[in-house]
């Protein structure tokens, strides 16, 4: 079947099977590789994309329910070769290591910030349940929360 779908800001179509998820529409028929596919069962975050607006796991949707629909994902952070203030904020707090989940966080993150530029602890680890991380304990994670709200809002931290 023929889906099309606005990623990224531009209208994109390719073929697929009915029962094939956004995450392997995205990865696999439009060539976008940054949404990580762990675990397909909605446990782990590391798929998150936005669809209309709402972070979603793209492995729990059909790619033939995001007909018509606008998806953003992890590769619209960036800006040509220039990190995201959020993902340079991972890097700097160490909250990258093998690095699997942090598309899926940078997701998440931004998408916090942009509803609560000044999370709380709570509202950070609240926001970010979904997310599943195996290497950092949790703290750098956080640590590059702050950071990137601090930044946003012109201070250090
Ligand atoms: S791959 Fe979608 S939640 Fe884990
Ligand atoms: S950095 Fe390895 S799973 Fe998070």
């Amino acid at each position: 079947m023929l889906v099309r779908l606005n990623v990224n800001g531009e209208w994109q179509e390719a073929d697929t099977w009915p029962g094939a998820s956004l995450l392997t529409f995205l990865r696999e028929e439009l060539g976008l590789p940054g949404s990580k596919n762990a675990c397909e069962q909605g446990e782990c975050g590391s798929c998150s994309v936005w669809l209309d607006g709402e972070v979603v796991c793209s492995c729990l949707v059909l790619a033939a329910q995001a007909e018509g629909r606008e998806v953003r994902t992890v590769e619209a952070l960036s800006d040509g070769g220039s990190l995201h203030p959020v993902q340079a904020a991972f890097v700097e707090a160490g909250a990258v290591q093998c690095g699997f989940c942090t598309p899926g966080l940078g997701v998440g993150v931004t998408d916090l910030l942009e509803r609560d530029p000044a999370p709380t602890e709570g509202a950070i680890r609240e926001a970010l349940s979904g997310n599943l991380c195996r290497c950092t304990g949790y703290q750098k994670i956080i640590d590059a929360v702050r950071l990137a709200a601090g930044r946003a809002r012109g201070r250090p931290a």
